[in-house]
This record gives structure tokens, sequence and C-alpha cells, in this order.
């Protein structure tokens, strides 16, 4: 990616703040994520003091999934999202909870089989650069803090728009860009100095946790992940900024 968070396209990419051959970043997020997966949850909700589980509340809310729907939720980890849309759907629905990493896919699916969510559920491991379904499959897909770890963004975004049916939505839950120099700053010392000391003393590993503090910084920013959403084939495309602009959610929908 470049300054301004579009893919690069010249064989290497971020991962953080390191350039990396595109060939590297793969290994290296599942690498983090393999780390993190067992304390994932535990993390999320003290990060975000569990404002993670409103900014989840608002995308359900985008989706308009309602009963009968095939749902993917991609990078869906420990399955928040596949929870809600698995209820939503109903017995007559389809939800597949899909994540490249198999420790996070396992922590979700041994979560949503312990609460009992199984009947309308699948979980798959792949990659949302190219994802094994046939064109026309779903009616929404969400993809909720992953993008950010995905090395070929654009290749996703593709995949993603071929997968959907005519008229399906794609929401994008993602860390964005804040627009108050305040609200940046305190930012700035919350992820890089916090953060990494929570990852340590709660899951044993602040190297994770600085990666997610640089990725953020390294992520498109509104305007121009809304413009690769289009260059991707989404129309009616708008986003909506949370605290501040810290998370934004983008929606596209498939001509
Ligand atoms: C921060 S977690 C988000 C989990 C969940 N969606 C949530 O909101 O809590 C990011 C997830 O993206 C997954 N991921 C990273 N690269 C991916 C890729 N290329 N394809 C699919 N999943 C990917 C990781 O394995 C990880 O589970």
């Amino acid at each position: 990616m470049t300054d301004s968070g579009k893919q690069k396209h010249d064989g290497t990419t971020h991962f953080g703040y390191r350039d990396v051959p595109e060939n590297e970043k793969e290994g290296l997020v599942a690498g983090v994520f393999h780390s993190v997966a067992s304390s994932y949850d535990v993390m999320n909700d003290l990060m975000s003091m569990g404002v993670h589980r409103l900014w989840k509340r608002f995308t359900i809310e985008l989706s308009a999934v309602r009963p009968g729907h095939a749902v993917l939720d991609i990078a869906g980890g420990t399955g928040d999202l596949a929870k809600q849309f698995s209820r939503i759907v109903g017995d007559g629905g389809r939800v597949v909870l899909a994540d490249i990493n198999e420790s996070m896919l396992r922590v979700g699916r041994d979560r949503l089989i312990d609460q009992g969510i199984v009947g309308n559920m699948e979980f798959v491991q792949a990659n949302a650069e190219c994802l094994p379904f046939p064109d026309n499959t779903f009616d929404c897909i969400t993809i909720s803090f992953g993008l950010r770890n995905v090395t070929d963004k654009d290749a996703a975004l593709r995949s993603m728009c071929r997968v959907l049916k005519p008229g399906g939505r794609l929401l994008v839950l993602e860390f964005s860009k804040t627009n108050n120099p305040l609200l940046t700053k305190a930012y700035d010392a919350y992820s890089f100095s916090l953060l990494p000391m929570m990852g340590k003393l709660v899951a044993g590993d602040s190297e994770s946790y600085q990666y997610l503090a640089e990725s953020i910084r390294m992520h498109p920013d509104q305007e121009t992940l809304e413009g690769m959403m289009k260059e991707a084939g989404f129309v009616n495309t708008t986003y909506h900024n949370m605290t501040g602009g810290i998370v934004a959610l983008h929606k596209g929908v498939k001509p």
C-alpha cells in the first residue's frame, strides 16, 4: 500500500510499518493470529472497553439480513457476527463463518458449538482473496477487522463482489482515520503504549499488539477504501464513522 493506504502492486506490502515481500505477509499475519487466538475475545473486550460490541451491533443493523438469507462472515475469527446472523436467518437460512487461520476458526467454531449455534452454520477455512464459493451465492458478506490483514485487498474485494448475489451487500467494518487532532493524539498514545503492554500482560505477546496498532495506521482511510470498493465493482457505496472515525463501517452493493 502507499501512504494513502492503497495497494502498492510493486511486489511488496506493509506488515505494520515494515515493508515486506507480498508473499511473506500471509505467514506473518498467520503468526499473529495463531498467537492471539485463545485470548482474542478477552483482549477485544479489554482493548475496546466493550465498545466493539456496539460497532458490531450497528453492522448487523445495516446488513438488512432477514430470515432465509445466506450470509458469509469472512475473516470471521471467533464468530461474533456469525452468531448474530445465525439467529436472524433462522432454519431456512445459511451462515458461513470463514477465516484463513485455523486457530481463530477453531476457537470460533468451539465457542459457537458450546453456545448451541450450529444448525444453519458452516465453518470454512478460506482466504478472502480467492473465496471458494460459486458466483452469486450470498445475500450479505461481512468482513470485520479483517481487511486490514489481507495482503491483496483489491483481489479480496473483487472476490467478495463475485460471490455476492446481485443486490447483495458487502459491509466492511474496520479501523479508520480520526479527523479530530486531540482524539488522534490520545488514540496514538493509547495504541502505542497501553495496547502492547496489555497484550503482554493478558496474551503474553506484545509484538502482535504492536502490529495491531501499526496496521491500523497503514490501513486505507475512509475515502480511499470507498474508492477501492467502487473499483472492485460495488455501487451505492457509503460509510459511517463511529467513535470519531476510529472505526468506519463501509457499505457497498453488487449491481
Ligand atoms: C482482528 S481478527 C477479526 C475477527 C472477527 N471478524 C472480529 O471482528 O472479531 C482478523 C481476522 O482476519 C483473519 N484473516 C487475515 N487475513 C485473512 C485472509 N486473507 N482471508 C481470510 N481471513 C483472514 C485472521 O485470521 C483473523 O481471524
